[in-house]
């Protein structure tokens, strides 16, 4: 059954219902997957070599000379932004011993150049400068020690790496997500921090824990009173899915919710966004307005006192939640004013995942991009009530993931998202036909 656009409210045919019309079967999925090293070799073979992630934001590289170090598992992309101020990625790999370029993050760059032995390339990766270069011969040819390009993208503040040369663009991985968040201005949002704290988990635990709702009702009972956990509509593309969710009004799982109710479950998860503390009572609602519609106007009131003009956005634009997940294993939220990015970065072993968070607010149009230090901090660290509820789990449910038996995990119709992430991961690496199995079946 076709739906209006749930943000936007445009008109929009593709857009299913998945709570009228599940598009997915229901599926059992190895838990092998989870916890082998021989799947993760797989992974880290032929997936992760050709697939587009998030690096960083364009927060982290605004000025020429600014460079940021990707790493996931054990790949290491250098971004760089170039003295014509383009962005380009390269293998963080010198072609003479293979020491890594730069480390880390930093600015101030006029060249690359590999602390090693200290050859130098151009920002377009180059080949300008070897030490005594005489002792590689006569036959030693610059254009062929240049560094191993790889693919760079932006969308919105988001910078976006695909070790791949020879891979699809941006836009077409992404297809329908492209232009599926246009309303929001993302260039208008900044990134204020660049927190990475250590997951327990495999990275697709994580991942898939931020694919899906029916959670909600599981662990975060705070949430319940102020979301539509049912009628929240879902929708895939090849790479990319989106599940959009309405806030500040209850749950239909719960009978009898008072305003009091949603607005406590409000301040509790949500507060800073609105300029509310744990305590303060529920506002009057004026007549004709929602509790929705008063949480929206306290929206734009906190964004207009740091000069940020949200009178242009609806209701719907700043309440309604668009939760993307995009393979392999990010999950872009945006609200009208906040973006907040989470990404599940594989660790040394199938057991350890780092989690990745960008927190991204409106600027006032025109503000000057600052750099972002990225904090790394120690597992454990208090993250918010939320994500502390989420994070909390991945423990248990590793350990679960090891146990002889069942085999096999269930994923619902609901769990689309997540069980995307496994078509995907099944065409990456070649796994035919699949192993994923029907329900029952
Ligand atoms: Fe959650």
């Amino acid at each position: 059954m076709a739906i209006g656009h749930p943000v936007t409210g445009l008109s929009d045919p593709d857009l299913v219902d998945t709570t009228i019309t599940p598009s997915v079967a229901p599926v059992r999925i190895p838990r092998e997957r989870y916890t082998s090293t021989t799947f993760a070799a797989m992974e880290a073979e032929r997936m992760w070599p050709f697939a587009w992630q998030i690096a960083c934001t364009i927060d982290h590289v605004p000025e020429p000379g600014d460079f940021f170090e990707y790493v996931t598992g054990n790949l290491s992309v250098l971004v760089v932004r170039g003295d014509d101020g383009e962005l380009r990625a390269f293998l963080n790999s010198c072609p003479h011993r293979a020491s890594a370029i730069c480390t880390g993050a930093g600015s101030g760059l006029e060249e690359l150049r590999c602390p090693f032995h200290r050859w130098a390339w151009d920002f377009d990766g180059t080949l300008r400068e070897v030490p005594s270069r005489k002792g590689f011969g006569a036959g030693f040819r610059t254009e062929d020690h240049g560094l191993a390009p790889a693919r760079v993208d932006t969308w919105g503040p988001l910078v976006f790496v695909n070790p791949d040369p020879e891979a699809m663009a941006l836009p077409e991985y992404m297809d329908g997500m492209w232009h599926d968040a246009d309303w929001a201005g993302l260039m208008e949002f900044h990134a204020d921090a660049a927190i990475s704290v250590p997951a327990p988990a495999n990275w697709k635990v994580v991942a898939e824990g931020f694919s899906e709702i029916y959670h909600v009702q599981g662990i975060h009972p705070e949430m319940l009173p102020t979301i539509d956990d049912i009628h929240s509509p879902q929708r895939l593309w090849t790479h990319t899915g989106v599940c959009y969710q309405q806030y500040g009004l209850p749950s239909p799982r719960l009978r009898d919710v008072t305003d009091e109710q949603v607005w406590e479950g409000m301040v509790a998860t949500q507060g800073a966004r609105f300029g509310a503390a744990d305590g303060d009572p529920l506002p009057e609602i004026p007549e004709g307005q929602t509790l929705r519609d008063v949480f929206a106007q306290r929206v734009r009131d906190v964004q207009a006192a740091r000069g940020v003009d949200m009178s242009g956005y609806t209701v719907d634009e700043i309440m309604n939640l668009s939760q993307y997940n995009l393979f392999p294993n990010a999950t872009v939220l945006i609200w009208g004013d906040m973006v907040n990015v989470l990404i599940a970065r594989p660790g040394a072993t199938p057991d350890d995942a780092h989690l990745v968070m960008f927190l991204l607010h409106r600027r006032p149009e025109g503000s000057p991009r600052t750099r972002v230090e990225e904090m790394s901090l120690p597992a454990g660290t208090p993250l918010g009530l939320v994500i502390g509820q989420d994070v909390e789990l991945l423990e248990g449910i590793q350990r679960g993931m090891h146990q002889a038996r069942p085999t096999h995990v269930v994923m619902s119709s609901e769990e689309v998202r997540a069980i995307n992430l496994h078509r995907n991961l099944e065409r990456y690496l070649g796994i035919s036909p699949s192993q994923m199995q029907p329900l029952g079946g």
